[in-house]
């Protein structure tokens, strides 16, 4: 088996102008939660460096890790947080509106997982189909009610489905499109199912609120690409289709949501395309110097945070760790926070509980531990639900626990 394929071209315009400006190091995978009579054998580890292409401002990793390997252990549980049912919840409704959807109409979700989003649109009345190449997945989804066929995304994926299924009216692909090594098959294949007047709706984290926030965390390797506008807008005209609308989303540390339409011939980019792109001129996201002085702030926040943790350390606090989010395993590898700080993790995801984190092995636990063992912090590894956490967590607040926020600052509450 190949274990990494490593590009030479840029993932989206195919040019070899990349500029590597951040480098993690050598990592496991963030999502490979070991058992612990797997402790003692060495852990197979991967290169994460990050790239900037000079020729189109495309952000993305070169070293692509057999979605094999990445995925052997890994059962990705949605997450039910409040956050991400409300923005489902807002996506159908606002997909219906666009298209006007009714009893006839399809509505096809690219990497549909158990089929969580689909459930939402269902309840409009329109016919759906999910598809996703995880067997486990299609499984739950299935038994919900949600057609789905088990397959991975390709232009040949697309032409079985068209024929089996029709065009649809309505794909979305949500959290998707940044693990995807073959962008161009995806969006030839979403090119060819989709309906003359249909709408392709995607959400990915935006690279504009990553650089911005110091968001380096959640650069792993099964995220790929890390997307702005500009550079996406160039990408998507390849391909016969063109932006409609983009929306700013506060889920997973700002995303961003984009509605896209068959080109209709007009030369015209919406005001909202052009005010976004303006902005990332303007913040500098297609400036070299923009991701030298990320990587500097990685570098700031390291400083700060495991000073921060040393010193409590120093006057005999007891730290533990909240939220053992892929991300979360990111930070506490590359700033080689062990079981020398954090005594263990909590979770509320059951398959990660009793297992040790890759790399840094620290134990996880549920989150009810946290309020029997009352340690004096907890250092909230999935920020990204900073809110939700402490909201969900008050008695341990009210009993003097304190919670340390990582990113984008360190900050103590
Ligand atoms: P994610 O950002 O990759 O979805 O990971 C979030 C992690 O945080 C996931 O492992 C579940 C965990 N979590 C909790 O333990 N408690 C919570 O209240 C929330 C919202 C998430
Ligand atoms: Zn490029």
């Amino acid at each position: 088996m190949v274990k990494v394929r490593n590009l030479t071209r840029c993932r989206a315009c195919q040019s070899r102008r990349l500029y590597q400006f951040l480098d993690l190091g050598e990592m496991p995978i963030p999502n490979g939660f070991l058992k612990k009579e797997e402790l003692k054998k060495p852990e197979e580890k991967f290169e994460l460096a990050v790239f900037y292409c000079r020729n189109c401002g495309f952000v993305q990793l070169t070293v692509v890790v057999n979605p094999i390997i990445m995925f052997k252990n890994y059962v990705y549980i949605p997450s039910t947080a409040k956050v991400m049912m409300n923005n489902f919840t807002n996506l159908a409704y606002t997909a219906v509106q666009e298209v006007g959807a009714g009893e006839k109409s399809l509505v096809i979700d690219i990497g549909s997982n158990d089929g969580s989003l689909l459930t939402f649109f269902k309840s409009y009345g329109v016919k759906v189909l999910g598809i996703d190449p995880a067997e486990n997945l299609a499984k739950i989804a299935i038994m919900n009610g949600i057609p789905t066929e088990c397959k991975l995304f390709s232009l040949k994926t697309a032409a079985e489905v068209k024929k089996k299924y029709g065009k649809a009216d309505i794909i979305t692909a949500t959290n998707v499109i940044a693990h995807i090594d073959n962008l161009h098959e995806v969006l030839g294949g979403v090119s060819k199912l989709l309906s003359d007047d249909g709408v392709f709706i995607t959400e990915f984290p935006y690279l504009l609120d990553l650089v911005r926030k110091t968001e380096f965390d959640t650069i792993y390797h099964e995220h790929l690409s890390y997307i702005s506008v500009k550079p996406w807008r160039k990408l998507i005209e390849r391909f016969g289709l063109e932006i409609v609308s983009a929306q700013r989303l506060l889920i997973h540390g700002g995303s961003i949501r984009i509605t896209h339409r068959k080109k209709s011939g007009s030369k015209k980019i919406p005001d909202t395309i052009k005010y976004l792109e303006s902005l990332e001129e303007h913040f500098g996201l297609y400036k070299e110097k923009t991701y030298d002085n990320f990587s500097l702030k990685v570098e700031l926040l390291r400083n700060e945070l495991v000073s921060t943790l040393k010193e409590y350390k120093k006057q005999g606090k007891r730290i533990v760790g909240y939220g053992a989010a892929a991300k979360g395993n990111v930070l506490t590898n590359c700033f080689g926070i062990g079981k020398n700080m954090l005594d263990y993790i909590v979770d509320s995801t059951p398959y990660k509980q009793g297992l040790f984190t890759p790399g840094m092995h620290i134990p996880v636990y549920p989150e009810r531990k946290l309020l029997e063992d009352k340690p004096d912090f907890a250092l909230i590894l999935a920020w990204n639900f900073a809110d939700e956490i402490i909201e969900k967590q008050k008695a341990f607040h009210r009993g003097g626990g304190r919670f340390i926020i990582p990113i984008p600052k360190v900050r103590v509450v």
